[in-house]
């Protein structure tokens, strides 16, 4: 008769451990799946990182460009010319009808494939059907380093020694 007892006080005993075990589980389920949405929650207010075109791009040092030369830049859809007076940093988007306008280091000019616009290495438009020259975008120096902010974007009607960042 006493182990009876004795058993039925163990498994009530185990009975409640297994329980308590249980809720423990069920809760920390329950707290994780919480957690998790809202990290999910967070993370669509978190800032990206934006790279490419539309972000300021490093473009190099001042001392990596030859005064003369035109370098492209793929991810920013941009040039970047070298003047003697400093640099500035054309969009690659022909203003006429918006065709991707090449450098043509032979001929020392931009030539448009699409409908023959010409552009000097400053972007002023010489040639075609093209209405202005080719935009520039925002130069920063910051040391010795050359940054183009390919969201700054800017028209222009001709082509001013203002439109050149000078260093
Ligand atoms: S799109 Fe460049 S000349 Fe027409």
């Amino acid at each position: 008769m006493a182990d009876d007892r004795d058993r039925t006080e163990q498994l009530t005993d185990d009975e409640r451990k297994r329980r308590s075990f249980l809720r423990k589980v069920m809760w920390s389920s329950a707290g994780l799946v919480l957690a998790e949405s809202a990290l999910a929650g967070l993370a669509l207010f978190w800032p990206r990182k934006v790279e490419g075109f539309g972000s300021t791009i490093r473009a190099g040092r001042i001392q990596d460009f030859e005064i003369g030369s035109v370098t492209r830049f793929r991810d920013g859809k941009f040039y970047l010319s070298r003047l003697p007076e400093g640099f500035i940093a054309l969009y690659w988007k022909c203003p006429h009808l918006g065709c991707t306008v090449p450098w043509e280091p032979s001929r020392g000019q931009f030539a448009c494939p699409c409908h023959g616009s010409i552009y000097e290495r400053t972007g002023q438009n010489v040639a075609g059907p093209a209405p202005r020259p080719l935009d520039y975008m925002e130069i920063q120096i910051r040391g010795d380093e050359i940054w183009v902010n390919t969201g700054a974007i800017f028209e222009r009607r001709v082509h001013l020694d203002e439109h050149v960042t000078r260093v």
